[in-house]
């Protein structure tokens, strides 16, 4: 059971299934109002969130979505030019890590026990804006008011999400979002054993059709089971990330992909999980697919993947 600290006051908020400790730090005088005008001024941030909004609509629509699966974060930064808000009037979070890469960054980030098709309607209820502090181990939410701050907090993963962020941003990636989902046909290949290896998984989902091996070359790295909402799946998952790797598949599980927006992410995943669902068509027709030999990826290495 943790605690929340809010205005002096301890309230109990229960359980969060990334078991962090949640401290809320702060004073009377939120002044959220302005911070609200501020988003919606800014152009760039309007347009992100509204992107956002599109692919929750469509997780939903896919059926990767059920109840609250799935989130979904966007490094802003660089949109937040040179803002200086007061941030000893929002709510400080610690975390039990830090990310140093982080330190002062922005984030919009899912909330989490939140409906993607409600975000879909109503971003800003279901997901929030942080900002790290300067040393990277704790986080203000400055988009949300403070009542709102009862019910809500970042999703689960954000330990994942938060790893992969350090890492791109370390990196100097131009890659700005991570994207969580369900994806029925790929969850589901990995509840077969022959495809709970990288290559044997890989080699079948390029060789359904030809835009797999084209679009994700390097293909998927797999996570085995791991506890959800852990720093374990966070250093699992970015060892995937770190070898230039997409999209990282969650065992059992799920999808973790990379972009330069949450579109380029989710055409990652959407890509392989036409693959997917092509493999599944076949065996459901009573046929081991054939897959694309070796001569016809490599034909295709030759015609779209030479620099
Ligand atoms: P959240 O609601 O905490 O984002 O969790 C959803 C999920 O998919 C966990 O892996
Ligand atoms: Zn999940």
């Amino acid at each position: 059971m943790y605690s929340l600290y809010f205005c002096k006051n301890i309230v109990n908020v229960g359980e969060f299934a990334n078991n962090s400790q949640i401290k809320i730090i702060c004073d009377t005088s939120v002044k959220t109002k302005e911070m609200k005008e501020f988003f919606q001024e800014n152009k760039k941030i309007a347009k992100t969130i509204t992107e956002v909004a599109g692919l929750a609509n469509y997780l939903w629509q896919k059926g990767w979505a059920e109840r609250n699966a799935g989130n979904i974060s966007v490094n802003l930064s660089e949109m937040m030019g040179d803002s200086e808000f007061e941030l000893e009037h929002y709510p400080m979070f610690q975390l039990e890590r830090s990310y140093d890469a982080l330190a002062n960054l922005y984030f919009f980030v899912t909330g989490t026990g939140k409906r993607m098709r409600d975000l879909a309607i109503s971003p800003m209820n279901n997901a929030c804006i942080i900002k790290m502090n300067k040393k990277g181990n704790a986080y203000h939410i400055i988009s949300m008011k403070k009542r709102n701050l009862y019910n809500f907090r970042p999703t689960s993963e954000l330990p994942t999400h938060l790893a992969v962020h350090n890492l791109l941003v370390s990196a100097g990636s131009k890659n700005k979002a991570v994207v969580h989902t369900h994806p029925n046909e790929l969850v589901a290949m990995t509840q077969i054993p022959r495809f709970q290896t990288a290559e044997m998984l890989n080699k079948t989902l390029w060789g359904m059709h030809p835009e797999a091996f084209v679009f994700v070359p390097r293909g998927v790295f797999m996570v085995p089971y791991i506890l959800p909402g852990s720093h374990k799946i966070a250093d699992a998952t970015i060892e995937g990330f770190k070898n230039g790797h997409e999209v990282v598949i969650w065992e059992k599980h799920g999808a973790f992909a990379i972009g330069e927006t949450v579109s380029d992410a989710f055409d990652m995943i959407d890509i392989l999980a036409k693959s997917a669902q092509i493999w599944f068509m076949a065996m459901q027709s009573g046929n081991e697919p054939e897959g694309l030999n070796d001569e016809q990826l490599l034909e295709l290495k030759e015609a779209f993947l030479k620099k």
